[in-house]
């Protein structure tokens, strides 16, 4: 293929690009539920030491293997490693697929909430009615699966607008609202009688309830949410210009996602603790709570619909990536339409998401080891197959392509360069790999 490959409009939008792959419904949906699952603190310290020593040696193993290759994770596995690491390619696009189908359900209740918030459907209730709202929203049959073929429809639409046009331009101006508004409810959330309950509970590590569990939640997260060990950093790289400094972006992607996080937390559990509400709560922790806090701020009907609304513009930015890395290994590797390849995977993923939205319901006793689809899905993909595809770049980086890496990062110190080599080649296989069978 030698037509020249879309590349990012300019630095700052590669940037925003992968932020937007990272920051989405994992920084605002899944963290304040697994961190109130997980004892808070001592999960927070945990995710943030992660992030950046293992996440920031995979993201800099990724951006440079797509740049280098400028093709998806198959092909670049397969052009620049040799053709049997090819395997973990495809580990990667499999991997990106079964997350869509339940990421694709949670971006489904946003856009449910987003109509409940305009509708006037989530003002003045009790912390009951709140649960309830939520219970009977994601056990109904038909809804969820409904607008999680909604969520879809959308993001076929932007992923059909190119990579410039579409991504780019809706992370440049829509993200930093997000930020903000964020910060607005947590103010108020913080003048909440209890709510530094919430706040000591979310800083204040206390590691008597660190577990083997906690850890490899920690770790499952990190890569989860800094969207690594898949392939998307591979395929975001492989837009991006030869001149863009690797290590600086990485460093805002990873700084902005780990910001994300934090100001997610604390927004959402000072009010989980002001409110009564569970923090153990599970996946609709911050679907259920948040509607509170809204209701103690002026016109916050109209605020709680544009927090949705923002919600779902950063669910879509990380779910475009997730489709265009499968997209993009049959445009790559097979030759076919942007167009109707992404219609065909957005179907599969339709279908294939039935499953995990009736698990919340019709579905809920059906628990293939001992988990629900929807549960299994998450588990299996954030911390196993995830962590392994981490493994996988590290050592292909650290151990056989090495002078990729290193060219890709010209202007590197060399204690830099040698700790990014140990990293790739020690560190990030060893301590994932021991993470990982310490948890089985
Ligand atoms: N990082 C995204 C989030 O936190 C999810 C994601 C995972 C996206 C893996 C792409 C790849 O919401």
């Amino acid at each position: 293929m030698t037509a020249a490959r879309a590349q990012w409009g300019s630095r700052l939008g590669f940037i925003l690009a992968a932020a937007g792959s990272a920051i989405g419904l994992g920084a605002i949906w899944k963290f304040p539920y697994i961190a109130g699952n997980n004892g808070g603190g001592a999960f927070l310290l945990l995710y943030i030491f992660f992030s950046l020593t293992i996440g920031l040696t995979v993201m800099l193993a990724e951006l440079a293997l797509g740049r280098a290759a400028k093709l998806g994770p198959v092909g670049a596995f397969r052009k620049l490693v040799g053709s049997k690491w090819a395997l973990f390619g495809y580990m990667g696009v499999l991997t990106g697929f079964l997350i869509m189908t339940f990421y694709s359900v949670v971006g489904g209740w946003t856009l449910g909430y987003l109509v409940k918030a305009v509708s006037g459907e989530l003002t003045g209730l009790s912390r009951e009615g709140l649960n309830q709202v939520f219970g009977s929203f994601i056990s109904d049959p038909w809804k969820p699966v409904w607008y999680h073929g909604l969520f879809l429809l959308l993001n076929m639409a932007v992923v059909l607008g190119g990579v410039k046009s579409g991504i780019e331009a809706i992370c440049k101006y829509l993200m930093p609202g997000l930020f903000i508004l964020m910060i607005g409810l947590i103010i108020r959330a913080l003048m909440l009688p209890g709510a530094m309950d919430g706040v000591a509970f979310f800083l204040l590590p206390d590691f008597s309830k660190v577990t083997i569990s906690t850890v490899v939640e920690a770790l499952g997260f990190a890569f989860f949410s800094l969207s690594l060990g898949m392939g998307a950093m591979i395929t975001y790289g492989s837009y991006l210009d030869d001149q863009a400094k690797l290590v600086s972006s990485a460093l805002w992607v990873i700084g902005l996602q780990v910001a994300c996080a934090l100001l997610a937390g604390l927004m959402v559990l000072p009010v989980v603790f002001a409110f009564g509400f569970d923090p153990a709560a599970g996946p609709g922790l911050s679907f259920i709570t948040l509607p509170a806090i809204f209701d103690h701020l002026p016109a916050g009907q109209w605020l709680g619909a544009l927090f949705f609304a923002l919600l779902l513009v950063a669910a879509l930015t990380s779910s475009i990536s997730l489709i265009e890395v499968v997209a993009s290994y049959f445009i790559d590797e097979h030759g076919m339409e942007r167009r109707k390849i992404t219609l065909a995977v957005c179907l599969v993923m339709f279908v294939a998401g039935i499953a995990p939205s009736l698990s919340f319901g019709l579905w809920q006793d059906v628990k293939p080891f001992g988990r629900t689809i929807f549960d299994l899905l998450d588990y299996l993909t954030s911390n196993v197959m995830l962590p392994l595809g981490g493994i996988a770049v590290s050592i292909c980086l650290g151990w056989i392509a090495w002078p990729i890496l290193a060219r890709q990062l010209p202007h590197e110190s060399p204690w830099f360069m040698t700790a990014i080599r140990l990293g790739c080649r020690w560190f990030a296989p060893l301590a994932i790999g021991g993470v990982l069978l310490k948890g089985i």
